[in-house]
């Protein structure tokens, strides 16, 4: 199973294996990490489930759809060019060992 380290907003790291076509947001859920809302479930409509990709994994994400991209506009902490909403990424085995920061607050 690909891992994921999910980083708080202190710096602290919890490193979780996801199924892999789980979402990251999924993965946080499921093991009770803080930092991850996910209001609307993982239909792209809440905003609340905003991370910031640690760069080295961005190229290797799918592209932004354009509801996320919308969605990224509304985010309660302040939209980076590193900002993805973790609903809308699947996990791989080729994301294996994704870094995700969460912000200072999602509502
Ligand atoms: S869970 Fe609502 S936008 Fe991701």
């Amino acid at each position: 199973m690909p891992l994921v380290n999910y980083v708080d907003h202190g710096g602290n790291s919890t490193p979780i294996d996801v199924p892999a076509n789980d979402s990251v947001m999924e993965g946080a859920i499921a093991n009770g990490v803080e930092g991850i809302v996910a209001e609307c479930g993982g239909s792209a409509m809440c905003a609340t489930c905003h991370v910031y990709v640690r760069e080295e994994f961005l190229a290797l994400l799918p592209p932004m759809g354009e509801v996320e991209d919308t969605m990224l506009d509304l985010t309660a902490s302040e939209r980076r060019d590193n900002s993805r909403l973790s609903c809308q990424i699947r996990m791989s085995d080729a994301l294996d060992g994704l870094t995700v920061e969460m912000p200072e607050a999602q509502t």
